[in-house]
């Protein structure tokens, strides 16, 4: 994909559609280890070993026909490319995990993409589920938690004209200043 947040987007539709109360995005961006960490972890309904197996390899099943989707082997290759790893962890009942690492500077490595925007899209398609967002560049940090804007929006829904352009403006905002201090360090 174009950008990393296209692969966050998709990996956070898994989420919605697994049920999660909770998702949490965490990205770390630390140009000292050269790195770049995408996090994202919900509480849905999770997934047995086998299907684990089945999700992460296109290639597991042999029929032309697969039932699943690319969005997590599309994203374990992104993050293999660039010299990086890439990790799920799922329980059926208790929910999943993926880590995808990046090297920072790496030539293959797309850029993250627009954040404001993604993390919007995310809360505008799902009402019912909290989302917890944490950005870290060079260990300056900005933290979204969508449970604690909803308690100050009072019952306005999030998914509001008015809401949402704050919330976009918020992020940038947000984003804007970790760069800015963790670059100047
Ligand atoms: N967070 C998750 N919780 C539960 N099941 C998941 C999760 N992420 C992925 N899955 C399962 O893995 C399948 C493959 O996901 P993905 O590669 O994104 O393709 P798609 O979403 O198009 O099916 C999903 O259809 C779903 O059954
Ligand atoms: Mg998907």
């Amino acid at each position: 994909m174009k950008e990393l947040s296209l692969h966050i987007l998709d990996i956070a539709q898994n989420s919605i559609k697994a049920e999660a109360e909770v998702l949490r995005i965490a990205i770390i961006e630390s140009l000292y280890e050269d790195q770049l960490t995408i996090k994202i972890k919900d509480d849905g309904i999770g997934m047995d070993s086998e299907t684990v197996k089945k999700v992460v390899d296109p290639f597991y099943t042999t029929r032309t026909t697969r039932k699943v989707g690319l969005g997590i082997p599309l994203f374990k290759s992104s993050a293999e490319q660039c010299e990086g790893y890439f990790n799920i962890n799922s329980q059926l009942g208790k929910g999943t995990e993926i880590v995808a690492v990046f090297k920072h500077s790496h030539i293959d490595r797309v850029p993250l993409g627009n954040m404001p925007e993604t993390i919007i899209t995310i809360l505008n398609g799902c009402d019912e589920m909290d989302l917890i967002y944490t950005h870290d560049f060079n260990g300056y940090t900005f933290t979204l938690n969508s449970k604690e804007i909803k308690k100050l929006l009072d019952g306005v829904p999030i998914s509001n004209n008015d809401v949402i352009r704050w919330l976009r403006d918020y992020v940038a905002e947000g984003l804007a200043e970790i760069y800015s201090e963790g670059s100047s360090k």
